[in-house]
């Protein structure tokens, strides 16, 4: 028996939904290149290639975003926990972990657990998520939730309760690159946990609270705001060789840097890159984005530095901070837009370990004393 620690290189699942080549930079979502998907699909196309294998015809697309914009209202009890939640000031990924395992109280199939069943379930998740994060964040401010408009796409209807009117179709069109972006990732760590509890033939519900805590932590889903906190933090162009020496030199780690699998750069970074400097450049000041790049670069040559030949790139999360800003998001919301879009990539893996099953149970070495008596 060998330990692998962290699991890394470990095999663990096949699946059909999404293809990460760390080497060679490239990330392919159910036979499709990142690059052509992310700046052409909406996530409701993206949904579909996750949950049916392919894109929709254009009768099948309308008739899917029609089933989606019915499921958004969120139930009674869904409320309440969340103006608690919102009273407690808790952090949007808390409210939408607590959120999710309320929604079994308005399932009438609540226990069956067929395919059929979750793929109605898979639907309502990633209907309700915007309305939940959304609404909690108005909760947050103080401000009344608000119903869904029907005629509003998934991130229309996101961005409209963050910032109460008509969505801006150039926000809208970022956060469908952002969301289609991360939408699946192989087996990283929220949707392996996720599949795990699906393996033991556990619920949706259950599979998606688990995956929501997963992502929550600052080494998978948590970087992106402190990655911009940090871009904030430095400034000046000046400032930055000076701030990070400091950082690495106590040896703390850059957020928005480094990964399990790519030891060359996140190609989700060059995408989210694109579409923040099409954000800015649009709004006509581009210091924040000039900023972000000097900064990554000085990055960069600092991690080769202190790091050396650890290939340390930058990964998703520094551009995600950009893009999410762009369209106007605070940093606290970063990781619960993180985790509305990958519903897609969770809900499909659950779907797929579910169709063909086997129960994960890994072994541990022991390392503890042998040998103990009991003392009467
Ligand atoms: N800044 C400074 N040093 C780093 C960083 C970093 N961001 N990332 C790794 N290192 C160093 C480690 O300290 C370690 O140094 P050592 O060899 O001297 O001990 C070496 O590089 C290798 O690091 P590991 O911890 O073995 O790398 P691992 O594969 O476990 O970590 C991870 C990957 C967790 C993403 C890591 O790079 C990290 O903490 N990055 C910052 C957090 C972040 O950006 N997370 C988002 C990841 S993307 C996503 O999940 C969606």
């Amino acid at each position: 028996m060998t330990t692998v620690a962290g699991l890394e290189n470990a095999v663990a699942a096949q699946t059909r939904l999404s293809h990460v080549d760390g080497q060679a930079g490239e990330l392919i979502i159910a036979g499709y290149p990142l690059e052509e998907l992310a700046p052409n699909a909406t996530y409701e196309q993206a949904l579909c290639l996750l949950w049916q294998g392919q894109l929709p015809s254009r009768a099948e697309l309308e008739a899917f975003q029609r089933a989606l914009r019915r499921e958004r209202a969120l139930p009674a009890v869904t409320g309440y926990i969340l103006q608690q939640a919102a009273q407690a000031k808790l952090p949007p990924m808390d409210a939408l972990r607590m959120a999710v395992s309320t929604l079994p109280v308005t399932d009438p199939n609540a226990q069956d657990n067929s395919l059929e069943a979750n793929r109605l379930r898979a639907l309502q998740l990633a209907a309700k998520a915007p309305m939940i994060v959304g609404n909690y964040w108005r909760m947050l401010q103080g401000k009344e939730p608000l119903d869904s408009k029907p005629e509003l796409s998934q991130a229309g209807q996101f961005l409209y309760l963050i910032h109460g009117k008509q969505p801006d179709p150039a926000f809208e069109k970022a956060l469908n690159a952002y969301w289609v972006t991360v939408i699946d990732h192989g087996l990283n760590a929220s949707t392996f946990a996720a599949r795990v509890i699906t393996s033991t033939l556990s619920d949706m519900y259950s599979a998606i609270t688990g995956a929501i805590g997963a992502l929550k932590g600052p080494l998978h889903g948590g970087a992106p705001g402190p990655a911009l906190d940090m871009v904030f933090e430095i400034g000046t162009l000046e400032n930055a060789e000076p701030y990070l020496r400091k950082k690495l030199e106590a040896g703390e780690r850059l957020m928005g840097f480094g990964h399990r699998v790519y030891k060359v750069r996140d190609p989700r970074a060059d995408v989210l890159a694109q579409a923040a400097q099409r954000l800015f450049d649009r709004a006509g000041d581009r210091s924040l984005y000039q900023l972000a790049l000097g900064v990554e670069q000085m990055a960069l040559r600092l991690l080769e530095e202190y790091k050396p030949g650890r290939s340390l790139q930058t990964n998703v999360e520094f551009f995600t901070a950009l893009v999410l800003h762009g369209i106007g998001l605070e940093s606290p919301l970063f990781s619960a837009v993180f985790a509305i879009g990958r519903m897609g990539g969770w809900t499909a893996h659950v779907l797929e370990q579910l169709a063909n099953n086997r129960l994960i149970r890994p072994q541990s070495q022991y390392v503890g004393p042998l040998g103990r008596r009991w003392q009467s």
